[in-house]
């Protein structure tokens, strides 16, 4: 009988799929074939050596694998697998929902209002910007960075430039976007940038101080991808000196907790690493970590292993 250890509660969909294997669950990871995990599980080598050497395959319940230690399961034959392409909606529609929040000042325009300081209504009270006719900066033209481009320029008008390691064609041929080689210039030009890079060795501090001070004064930040991506001590000096003029955040370098400062501005909008979080991703989420799972266990190839 195949074992699975699952580390923390999920939502239904899988287990149910897993439960009618007829697959045991297993309080921990010592004798598992299979480990479902999170972001927030650490899976290192000796995380590996622990569960033992029937370990098949680790199936993360995210799309974001730079929690597990990718070289270490290749050595030992362990296959990895994420949830990509079922988290793109969400997400996507999660970055659009930071930028228009930050645009229009809609968290602090909300304290405003139930702190019964409105008056009524006055020519210049709160003023935030137009996303139309705007340039948007992706940063990583994967999945996700596409539908966030897609969404901006069919839904809201605004132009798209992107940077990437690669030109898109498709993606220039339908939205008209525009390739940016160096990352620099496009931070120069974005009035938004949009943030959809994995976090590896080299996209920590992407954005760094020297980064963020090439951006417009005017323009908005946005990051749904991991935290390290940003300096966000950085960041929060930047927001401060209003060197740009605001950040839509749901990842954070130092998560849970936040760099100095940061929650005390108004010009950012901060949400805690819930852009994945509706019910209908979080589910596809687990049907597809356990369907990874069955595939392999059943001596056939996962639906969607990460390359390493
Ligand atoms: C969420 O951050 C994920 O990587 O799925």
């Amino acid at each position: 009988m195949k074992k699975i250890f699952i580390t923390h509660k999920i939502p239904s969909s899988g287990p149910r799929l897993l439960e009618a294997q007829g697959y045991k669950f297993l309080p921990g990871a010592k004798g598992a074939d299979a480990v479902l995990c999170l972001l927030t599980d650490k899976i290192d080598g000796a995380f590996m050596d622990a569960a033992g050497k029937q370990l098949k395959i680790i199936a993360s319940y995210n799309v974001g694998v730079d929690n597990i230690d990718l070289k270490a399961a290749t050595d030992r034959k362990i296959v990895v697998t994420n949830t990509p392409g079922v988290l793109t909606e969400a997400v996507a529609e999660h970055a659009i929902a930071l930028m228009l929040a930050v645009a229009r000042r809609v968290v602090e325009t909300d304290a405003f209002t139930r702190a019964g300081k409105f008056k009524g209504w006055e020519p210049d009270l709160l003023l935030g910007i137009e996303l139309k006719n705007k340039t948007l900066g992706i940063v990583g033209l994967g999945r996700i960075g596409f539908r966030v481009a897609e969404i901006a320029v069919k839904g809201l008008g605004m132009k798209v430039v992107y940077n990437d390691v690669k030109p898109n064609a498709d993606f220039e041929k339908a939205y008209d976007g525009q390739y940016v080689k160096k990352l620099d210039d496009l931070l120069k030009t974005s009035d938004v940038v949009s943030i959809h890079v994995p976090l590896l060795p080299s996209t920590k501090h992407l954005i760094d101080a020297k980064r963020l001070s090439l951006m417009k004064k005017t323009a908005i930040l946005i990051n749904t991808s991991r935290g390290p991506v940003v300096d966000e001590i950085a960041l929060v000096a930047a927001l401060r000196q209003k060197q740009i003029a605001g950040a839509g955040l749901d990842v954070y370098e130092f998560e849970p907790k936040f760099a100095p400062g940061l929650l005390k501005l108004p010009n950012a909008v901060l949400t805690p690493h819930t852009a994945s979080a509706t019910i209908e991703t979080r589910e596809a989420m687990s049907k597809l970590a356990a369907e990874n799972i069955i595939a392999v266990l059943s001596g056939k190839p996962p639906l969607t292993p990460v390359k390493v």
